[in-house]
């Protein structure tokens, strides 16, 4: 079978990531007898830096035509809060013109790369957790305003936004340990108690043999790092998910190795790493590409519904770091990492092996 995609791969360590990501990507797929036609686009700050729009038209319309868009990442301090045109909004706009108001987030450590995080390594076992983060709407996407002496950002959320999303998690947990935790902060904001009831109704009426259970943000950031085995599905609004998930990427060693699927209700979708730009270690190579690797994965998966490719991709990945591969943030104290590249190799030897 025949597929396209549009790759954006952005600032910082974008294009670095999503270089290795691409070479996995259609070794994988010619393994699997497929072709893949790539459109690469400018996105973000270097979008900025050429047509002063983060989201040029060309770089829209290749997403409108493809099946699927792999992304790196966006931003750095060339274009920081004080620009005039800056490259977040951009990835906003994205969002919200290619409809994917579900932003995935799975949380799953390799057990070798238990002691590579900064937290215990008995609390981190049998860690599998995934989040359904609501990503087109909330204070992300509401009105805006500044004087010089304040500044307002507008919280919206309509019921439908609420039963899209909380139909997602829904059909997440049906498929894995059927929890679902909901997060909100409704002993303060009218949006949360929106989303309480609303979430409560559609599990109740249409998942029924889903145990859900509701949880205040600041409580959930505590059980997270405290008792991170115990969840399965995380729902949550556009900056809440934000944050958590920064913080749940703790459980699997580094922001480096985790993955994104950004959906809505047609197949095609956006997928990045939920790591930044990282514009500290830009240009050096020594970036964790696996993120954008496993990214790649997920649009064999929801995207084009190449499912053998996608697992045997997961598969290359897991071998590798199995085998001992490792970038700089998940080295063991006295090793030598490897290269961006090189971790790009030892995915890629695993794939032919
Ligand atoms: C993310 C990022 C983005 C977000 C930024 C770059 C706008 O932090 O995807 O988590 O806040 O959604
Ligand atoms: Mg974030």
């Amino acid at each position: 079978m025949r597929a396209r995609i549009a790759v954006l791969g952005g600032d910082g360590i974008g294009p670095e990531v999503v270089a290795e990501s691409l070479r996995c990507l259609t070794a994988v797929a010619a393994k699997f007898g497929h072709t893949i036609d790539c459109d690469q686009q400018l996105f973000g700050g270097a979008a900025i830096d050429v047509y002063n729009d983060p989201l040029p038209q060309r770089t829209l319309d290749a997403c409108l035509q493809a099946d699927g868009v792999l992304l790196g990442a966006i931003g750095g301090p060339k274009w920081g809060p004080a620009a005039a045109v800056r490259p977040e909004p951009g990835l906003l706009r994205l969002r919200r013109e290619l409809g994917v108001y579900a932003n995935l987030r799975p949380i799953k450590l390799h057990p070798m790369l238990r002691d590579a995080s900064c937290i215990r390594a008995e609390l981190l076992e049998g860690v599998d957790l995934i989040f359904a983060r609501e990503l087109t709407g909330g204070i992300y996407f509401g009105e805006k305003s500044r004087t010089p002496t304040s500044a307002t950002d507008v919280c919206t959320y309509t019921v439908t936004e609420i039963e899209r999303i909380t139909r997602v998690a829904g059909r997440l947990a049906t498929a894995r340990r059927r929890h679902v935790t909901s997060i909100d902060k409704s002993n303060v904001l009218e949006t949360s108690r929106l989303w309480r009831e609303v979430a409560e109704r559609v599990i109740r009426a249409e998942f029924p043999a889903i145990t859900l259970e509701h949880m205040l943000v600041d409580a959930a950031a505590m059980h997270l790092i405290k008792r991170p085995r115990d969840f399965d599905v995380l729902l949550t609004e556009n900056m809440f998910g934000d944050i958590l998930t920064d913080e749940a990427a703790m459980l699997a060693s580094s922001l480096g190795v985790l993955p994104s699927a950004s959906l809505g209700d047609g197949k095609r979708g956006l997928y990045e790493p939920i790591h930044g730009s990282a514009p500290d270690i830009a240009g050096r190579g020594i970036a964790n590409p696996i993120g954008t690797i496993l990214s790649a994965a997920l649009l064999l998966e929801h995207s084009l519904g190449w499912t053998a490719a996608a697992r045997a991709l997961e598969q290359a990945v897991a071998d590798a770091v199995t085998n001992g591969a490792r970038t700089a943030d998940i080295v063991s104290p006295g090793k030598t990492p490897l290269s961006t590249r090189q971790m790009g190799d030892a995915v890629l030897a695993e794939l032919t092996r």
